[in-house]
């Protein structure tokens, strides 16, 4: 532990879970209902836009009824006292790292607060709903979706994450299935250059037996024990 400087943690939908977000995967999970493909594609949009802004705007509003938990917290608290580097990449389409306070954050996947145009390309911070199509802050035209990454989609910041996983002495993950690619090959990416890796999950994931050591339980109890031992 002494001879590490520069961290990324990995997240899934399992660290929110405690807060209320249903997970993808586990029993009564987000896609209960609807097949991912009805959903999550960019085909979806274009066959039903109702049904997929509607599925969205259910998530985005949630989010008010939902608060960071004590893993979003510990992450936050090693964000501002780990003077190494770290960055935290997050699966994950809420907005509770940022409540908790973590900043060195990218969503690869998207975010429920932000908004894409498909005519003009613009990002747009976004809290309301968008099924009833308001206009594009942008260019006016009323082509907005969620800025969410679809299946079939290039997640964000690919590029950053990298260079981050090539710099990284140690890598985590926490709360995801190890299901749905790149994330999932991110511990391969980082064994192959020998860095350490560590899992924290309330079960074994996919990958499991790929990472040096894994803990399971609860996030919520796991992540903040870490951080206290990484911080000490
Ligand atoms: P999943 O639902 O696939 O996996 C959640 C993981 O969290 C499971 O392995 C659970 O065992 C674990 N878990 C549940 N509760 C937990 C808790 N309290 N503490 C710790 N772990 C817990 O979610 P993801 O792996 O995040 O993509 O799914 C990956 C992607 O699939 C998502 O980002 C989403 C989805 O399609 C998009 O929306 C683009």
């Amino acid at each position: 532990m002494a001879s590490i400087r520069n961290i990324v943690v990995l997240t899934g939908a399992g660290i929110s879970a405690e807060s209320g977000l249903a997970t993808f995967r586990g029993p009564g999970g987000l896609w209960e209902g609807h097949r991912v493909e009805d959903i999550c594609t960019p085909e979806a949009l274009a066959r039903d836009r109702a049904l997929v802004q509607n599925f969205y705007d259910l998530r985005r509003a949630a989010l008010r009824t939902v608060a960071p938990n004590p893993a979003h917290e510990a992450l936050a608290r090693l964000d501002r006292e780990w003077d190494g580097e770290l960055l935290i990449v997050t699966q994950n389409v809420d907005d509770l790292h940022e409540r908790a306070g973590a900043t060195r954050l990218l969503h690869m996947h998207g975010a429920l607060h932000s908004a894409l145009c498909e005519a003009c390309g613009e990002r747009t911070a976004w809290t309301e709903a968008l099924s009833d199509g308001p206009p594009c802050p942008g260019c006016g035209r009323a082509w907005l979706r969620p800025d969410i990454v679809f299946f079939g989609e290039m997640p964000y910041e690919m590029e950053r994450i990298y260079a981050a996983l090539q710099r990284c002495d140690l890598f985590v993950s926490i709360g995801t299935s190890g299901a749905v690619y790149p994330a999932a090959g991110f511990v391969q990416e980082v064994r192959s250059n020998g860095i350490q890796t560590l899992e924290m999950n309330l079960e074994p994931s996919a990958g499991s037996t790929l990472f040096d050591e894994s803990r399971l339980g609860p996030a919520s109890i796991l992540v903040p024990a870490w951080v206290e031992e990484m911080l000490q």
